[in-house]
C-alpha cells in the first residue's frame, strides 16, 4: 500500500489530491485537518487544529502510526492560510502573525519532523511536497504574513532536501506552487478591499474571464508529478512545469 498523508482534505485542492489519489486501490490516504467531508474505505481522517500547536503536538502521534506493509510514504503539507489582508502597522493585531506562520510554517514543519523520525527504519521511497506559492518568491501588499510563510516554507524544503542528501536516505522533498486556483482561499482574496491590497481588481477579472483553474485539474497534476517525481531534480517546482 503507498500512504499518503495531507493536510487540509476538506476542501479545495488538498480534497482534490485526495480524492484522484483515492481512484487508486493501492493508495491509502490520512488527511489531517479540523473537518472530514471524504468518505472511503481507503481514508482516515485525523482532526487537528493546527493553530493550536500543543494539540497538534499532543495528537501527532495518531497521524504518523506503523504502516509496516508500506511501499511509499508521502507526506503533502498543502493546509494554508492567507490571513488577514492588511497592511503592517495599520491596525493589524499581532496574533494574526502568530496565527499565520502556526499553520503555514510551525505544523508543517512538525510534520516533516515526525514524519521523517518515525518511518525513518522503513525502507521503502519517501517524498515531501509543501505546497508553496508564487507569493514566497515575491512581494504582494496586504500579505506580508503570507509571503513571508511561503518563503519560509520553501527555505525548509531546500534545507531539509539538502539534509537528506547528506544523509543519502533517498527522501525527496519539494516546495510546489500551484498557481491560481478557484478554492475558497481565492474567494477569500477577491473580497478584500482595495485599501488593503491594491492588486485585488487583477484577481476579480481573473475568476470574471475564467483564469482560475480547477482543484480537479490541479489535483491530476500534483497526482501525476507524485508518480513521477523522478523526472525533477529541483527541490522548487510550479504547477506550470508539470505537463500531466
Ligand atoms: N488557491 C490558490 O490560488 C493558491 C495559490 C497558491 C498557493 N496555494 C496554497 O495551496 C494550499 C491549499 O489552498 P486552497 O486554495 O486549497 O485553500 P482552501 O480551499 O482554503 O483550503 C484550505 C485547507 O486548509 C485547511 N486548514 C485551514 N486552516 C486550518 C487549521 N487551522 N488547521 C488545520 N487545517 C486547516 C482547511 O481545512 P479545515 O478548514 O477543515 O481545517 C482546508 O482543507 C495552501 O497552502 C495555499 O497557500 C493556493
Amino acid at each position: 500500500m503507498n500512504y499518503y498523508f495531507i493536510t487540509g482534505t476538506s476542501k479545495g485542492i488538498g480534497k482534490a489530491i485526495a480524492e484522484e489519489l483515492l481512484q487508486d486501490k493501492n493508495n491509502f490516504v490520512i488527511g489531517v485537518c479540523r473537518n472530514s467531508t471524504i468518505q472511503h474505505k481507503n481514508y482516515r481522517h485525523q482532526p487537528l487544529d493546527f493553530s493550536d500547536i500543543p494539540a497538534v503536538e499532543h495528537n501527532l502521534h495518531k497521524v504518523f502510526v506503523p504502516y509496516n506493509d508500506a511501499e511509499k510514504l508521502v507526506l503533502i503539507n498543502n493546509a494554508g492560510v492567507l490571513g488577514e489582508i492588511g497592511y503592517v502597522g495599520e491596525g493589524m493585531p499581532n496574533e494574526r502573525f502568530e496565527f499565520v506562520f502556526d499553520v503555514n510554517v510551525i505544523v508543517p514543519a512538525m510534520l516533516m519532523n515526525s514524519f521523517l523520525q518515525v518511518y525513518r527504519p522503513l525502507q521503502v521511497p519517501k517524498v515531501i511536497v509543501n505546497v508553496s506559492s508564487g507569493a514566497g518568491k515575491y512581494p504582494i501588499d496586504g500579505w506580508a504574513s503570507y509571503c513571508a510563510s511561503k518563503a519560509a516554507i520553501d527555505m525548509l524544503s531546500q534545507t531539509v532536501q539538502q539534509e537528506q542528501n547528506v544523509r543519502a536516505s533517498g527522501v525527496r522533498v519539494f516546495s510546489l506552487s500551484p498557481g491560481v486556483v478557484d478554492t475558497a482561499m481565492q474567494e477569500h482574496i477577491r473580497e478584500s478591499d482595495a485599501q488593503k491590497f491594491s492588486n485585488v481588481q487583477r484577481f476579480r477579472d481573473y475568476k470574471e474571464q475564467g483564469e482560475l483553474a480547477s482543484p480537479e485539474e490541479v489535483g491530476r497534476k500534483i497526482v501525476w508529478f507524485l508518480n513521477n517525481t523522478d523526472e525533477f531534480n529541483e527541490v522548487m517546482v510550479s504547477v506550470r512545469d508539470i505537463e500531466a
